[in-house]
């Protein structure tokens, strides 16, 4: 392992950092979380993740060369652009390319310009809303309405009538002041599976397939969250589907990436529909999915180090990804009221570190309290359980029972985390 990188600085403050910051330290790096958090060894809160001086002069104090970033938000604002100059690599696209993840509108453009498989859409700016309108009665009020920016899981509308589309517009409307534009997409259907990978713009290395829940409640119902769980490898994902989805989707985003005038070097996060008429890319992050790195991460048996080092001297092609046998769960402990705009926290967080062999804790939502080591809850989505297990439903027991180890006021976990239904997929298209 190269002596140069093993002193590396991760930007980020959730439980998605946590896991990298474990991943990275079994790989052999020392691990500095800017920001970080209470519950992250190794956190420096004086130093927010896109404050890009602070950053460069704690790297030239400690002799860093490698920064990792967690989040898109120093993605979007442009970290891999800032340290272009540097002798510091960044892992993590510069401010054009993390576009795909940042503009809806742009990233619709690159997958139809590259022949993406995709839900067919319409672009709007906000004096259009009566075109946008019309456009929803045509379909019946079956579309997705998608603010185009970064709205931390909040600008995505999903109706099912002319009724919701028109809510959903108007809110829309009163939301957002000034210029903006809007995408209106038709309304798809079938089960959702998160892929990532690692890339260079010419080839990718896929990390295990997983699958979010992003709604509140069992059975997909009340309001989207960030995710309330996630597991992975996904048991529906055949190799059919698989194939299916790298040559609809990231056989030809690779080749865009090759034809565009900007470079790719990072995650790159592919949220796929599996529809009657085959895979439909809905997104793009620039980054890993959070809670599906606190599965993917625990489930990968070869050393991310590397794969990171390989992929930014372009020597993918000489890695191989390893994962562990048996199937990975995380389930959230949240806020009780998330994801309202305000609900109660500062409560203290007991039983974590009593976890067995086969399960991790993974801290999002957390700040210090007055005891020394004590976490208080500090957000929406405070810590993941992660269990592993020989296959899912044992995986799935573990990690409820690990939840029950951990407790604070008001604490809400979703039932049902890694139990959809086996979906129905018409074969016909995979
Ligand atoms: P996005 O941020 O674009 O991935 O959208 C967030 C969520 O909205 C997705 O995970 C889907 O559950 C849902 N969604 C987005 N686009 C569509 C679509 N065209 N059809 C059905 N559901 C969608
Ligand atoms: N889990 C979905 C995301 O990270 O955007």
């Amino acid at each position: 392992m190269p002596t140069s990188t093993t002193q590396l600085v991760l930007l980020g403050s959730g439980a998605r950092e946590h896991a990298l910051a474990t991943k990275l330290r079994q790989d052999g790096a020392t691990v500095h979380v800017l920001p970080g958090n209470a519950g992250i060894p190794g956190s420096v809160p004086s130093i927010s993740a896109t404050d890009f001086p602070a950053i460069q002069s704690f790297c030239q104090e400690h002799g860093i060369k490698l920064i990792v970033v967690g989040p898109e938000a120093p993605l979007a604002a442009g970290v891999a652009d800032y340290f272009l100059e540097t002798d510091i690599r960044v892992f993590g696209p510069r401010r054009q390319a993390a576009t795909l993840e940042s503009s809806k509108v742009w990233s619709k453009d690159f997958m139809r310009r590259h022949g993406i498989a995709t839900a067919r859409a319409w672009s709007y700016r906000s004096d259009q809303f009566a075109e946008a309108q019309a456009q929803a009665e045509e379909l019946a009020g079956h579309v997705v309405i998608k603010y185009d920016g970064l709205a931390a899981g909040k600008g995505v509308y999903v109706c099912s009538s002319v009724a919701e589309a028109t809510a959903a517009l108007t809110e829309l409307r009163e939301l957002h002041e000034g210029w903006f534009s809007f995408l209106l997409e038709e309304k798809l259907t079938g089960p959702e599976v998160s892929l990532i990978g690692l890339t260079d713009g010419n080839r990718i290395r896929l990390l295990a397939p997983a699958q979010d829940h992003k709604q509140l409640l069992a059975n997909d119902e009340g309001p989207n969250t960030g995710g309330m769980g996630a597991y992975c490898p996904v048991p529906f994902l055949d190799d059919n589907s698989l194939a299916a989805i790298r040559q609809d989707i990231i056989d030809p985003t690779l080749r865009g990436l090759q034809s565009e005038p900007f470079d790719f070097v990072g995650f790159l996060y592919f949220g796929v529909m599996l529809t009657p008429s085959g895979p439909k890319l809905l997104e793009y992050n620039v980054r890993l999915g959070d809670p599906e790195a606190e599965v993917i991460l625990p489930a990968l048996e070869s050393s991310l180090l590397e794969l990171i080092e390989a992929t930014l001297e372009g020597n993918l092609a000489q890695t191989i990804t390893k994962q562990r046998a048996g199937a990975f769960v995380g389930v959230v402990l949240a806020s009780g009221g998330y994801p309202a705009a305000q609900f109660p926290t500062g409560f203290p967080i007991h039983g974590i570190g009593n976890q067995g062999q086969d399960t991790q804790v993974f801290v999002g939502g957390v700040k210090a309290g007055e005891q020394p080591g004590e976490l208080l809850t500090n957000g929406g989505r405070v810590a993941v359980v992660v269990a592993h297990g020989p296959d899912l439903p044992t995986a799935i027991q573990l990690a409820y029972a690990e939840t029950e180890k951990v407790y604070f006021q008001d604490k809400y976990v979703r039932p049902d985390i890694g139990q959809r239904p086996a979906p129905l997929l018409e074969t016909s298209a995979y």
